[in-house]
């Protein structure tokens, strides 16, 4: 089964930066978004390999997950043993590239990775976001293994102010993932409210891609971190540009509803550091540094001193 996780944008958010450097090989500490994903996707039940979605613009990219031998080697040679590890670990991380040769949208970009999915279910990563725990996409694929293998999708709540930036859900509030990783039946008796908490799971029955609060069925956005069945990818082959002008994925959900169940898991946005704007990108730096103490306080301190 294979992650496909699609970095083939513009980076339009971070010009001039992006000029040269992909967005996708930002720091956050010392590490690139897109490692973080990458390892994400390949600790996930059942991955055997991950497929980036690339832009032949974008040569950095893979240029950054290829084996550094002379590094390595002047690295060991100055007794610097740790990093040159490390270094050969970033070299050897499994991966593959795929290119996609035009911006035609998130649906296009998936739709370039068919030909090595071999039919079978495949998760998608949203290179924006970052879970540095890996917690949600086993609890995605512990919801399709009771549902026949069928496509599950992690949403977030959002306010009504939020509903427009993303893919909004509808559906039935039908089971609850105990804090155990197991699903249970729905409480037949719950307060209003309890369907958006972390861990209900909702039956899907409808989506909509970027709607105006008016429009939209409930207020639970799809986060960047889906399952899906490969039945998509048939879908995708025929799916039409949508929103933006882009062939969108959450069309092709939209489609797939037709013929197959649906869930979508809520979980808990502190799993996951957005790192889409500059704003956030920031953000995501200082709460993964809160994660080294060290680090942090060295941090604090150049803050309070710049006061
Ligand atoms: C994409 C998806 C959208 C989802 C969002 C999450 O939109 O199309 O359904 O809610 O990611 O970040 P984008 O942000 O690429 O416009």
């Amino acid at each position: 089964m294979k992650a496909i996780i699609p970095a083939a944008g513009l980076g339009t958010r971070f010009l001039p930066e992006t000029k040269t450097i992909p967005k996708e090989l930002l720091p956050v500490i010392n590490k690139p978004v897109l490692q973080y994903v990458v390892e994400e996707a390949n600790a996930a039940p059942g991955v055997s390999s991950s497929v980036i979605v690339n832009s032949p613009n974008k040569p950095l990219i893979e240029e950054y997950f290829l084996r550094d031998v002379e590094l390595e080697s002047t690295l060991k040679e100055r007794g610097k043993d740790q990093l040159a590890e490390l270094i050969q670990y970033v070299g050897d991380i499994k991966l593959s590239f795929i290119y996609q040769h035009a911006p035609l949208g998130l649906g296009h970009a998936v739709y370039t990775a068919s030909s090595v999915t071999n039919n079978e279910p495949f998760y998608v990563l949203l290179a924006d976001v970052i879970v540095p725990d890996h917690s949600i996409l086993p609890k995605l694929y512990e919801v399709s293994q009771v549902h026949n293998n069928c496509s599950v999708i992690a949403v977030i709540k959002v306010s009504n102010d939020e509903i427009s930036r993303f893919g909004i859900v509808g559906g039935t509030f039908a089971e609850k993932l105990n804090a155990q990783g197991k699903l249970e039946a729905r409480p037949s008796l719950y307060t209003k409210g309890e369907e958006y908490e972390v861990g209900s799971v909702w039956k899907l029955d409808t989506m909509v891609e970027k709607p105006t609060k008016e429009d939209a069925p409930s207020n639970l956005a799809i986060f960047g971190r889906y399952l899906l069945s490969p039945r998509v990818m048939d879908i995708l082959s025929h799916t039409q540009k949508g929103a933006g002008g882009e062939i969108q994925l959450t069309d092709a959900l939209i489609e797939l509803l037709e013929d197959e169940e649906m869930y979508a898991l809520v979980i808990d946005p502190h799993e996951g550091y957005d790192t889409g704007t500059v704003a956030n990108l920031i953000a995501a730096n200082v709460s993964m540094a809160k994660r080294d103490p060290q680090l942090f306080a060295s941090l604090t301190e150049q803050l309070k001193s710049q006061e």
